[in-house]
């Protein structure tokens, strides 16, 4: 039985993750963005992506925020569906690595065992985590959606910083940190995670 299912085999077909591997020119793996709201995630995957299709590499963000809009439009915030918010993603992006695509996914992802959960799934270093570190008082000085203020004022309950918790990573590969209103841009950053790849060999 896997999960509510009986009676399914897996399915095998010989075209396999290093025939595309070899066709696209690049290695599949997943780069994991955590942190809070406002912490740029979102600028880091993106200038992260144009820096990668530079390089002539393939790579697709699946953005928390864009993802709620359409695969987990069913999910709220509360823990278990942030829970399932994680897990589904998780396996989206394992099946991007699959197909041979260097999967940039950021979203909160506030749990530490969801996180070990996603990195459990894919093949030893193929999970690459990014922990935006960066204090809640520049996130809230930031609030680009102005939803800290909303939680603030009660309006908006369960906001993660505020009243619902944020587990830190002490295990990311890449730590990008921001301890003054004064970072590093989105470029920069990215800069980082290209460097972090390319020693471990994922960009040749
Ligand atoms: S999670 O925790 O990983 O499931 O969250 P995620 O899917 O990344 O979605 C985060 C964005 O949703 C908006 N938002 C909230 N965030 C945190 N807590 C609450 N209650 C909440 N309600 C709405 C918020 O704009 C987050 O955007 P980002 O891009 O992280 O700033």
């Amino acid at each position: 039985t896997i999960g509510n299912s009986t009676n399914i085999k897996w399915h095998v077909c010989p075209v396999e993750k290093t025939d595309r591997q070899k066709l696209l020119q690049q290695r599949g793996c997943v780069i994991w963005i955590t942190g809070l709201s406002g912490s740029g995630k979102s600028s880091v995957a993106c200038a992260l992506s144009q820096m990668l299709y530079q390089r002539g590499k393939l790579s697709y963000i699946l953005d928390g925020d864009n993802v709620r809009h359409g695969l987990n439009r069913d999910l709220s915030f509360k823990a278990e569906d942030r829970v399932e918010n994680i897990r589904r993603v998780g396996e989206v992006a394992k099946l991007f690595a699959d197909s041979g695509f260097i999967c940039i996914a950021c979203l909160i992802s506030p749990y530490k065992s969801d996180r070990a959960a996603c990195r459990a799934m894919l093949p030893t270093g193929d999970f690459i985590e990014v922990f935006m570190d960066v204090p809640l008082r520049v996130c809230e000085g930031r609030d680009p959606k102005g939803l800290y203020k909303l939680a603030r004022a009660g309006k908006i309950k369960g906001f993660t910083g505020i009243d619902d918790p944020y587990e830190s990573p002490l295990d990311a590969e890449v730590v990008l940190q921001c301890n003054t209103g004064d970072c590093s841009t989105p470029r920069d950053m990215a800069e980082k995670v290209v460097s972090y790849l390319e020693e471990k060999g994922y960009l040749q």
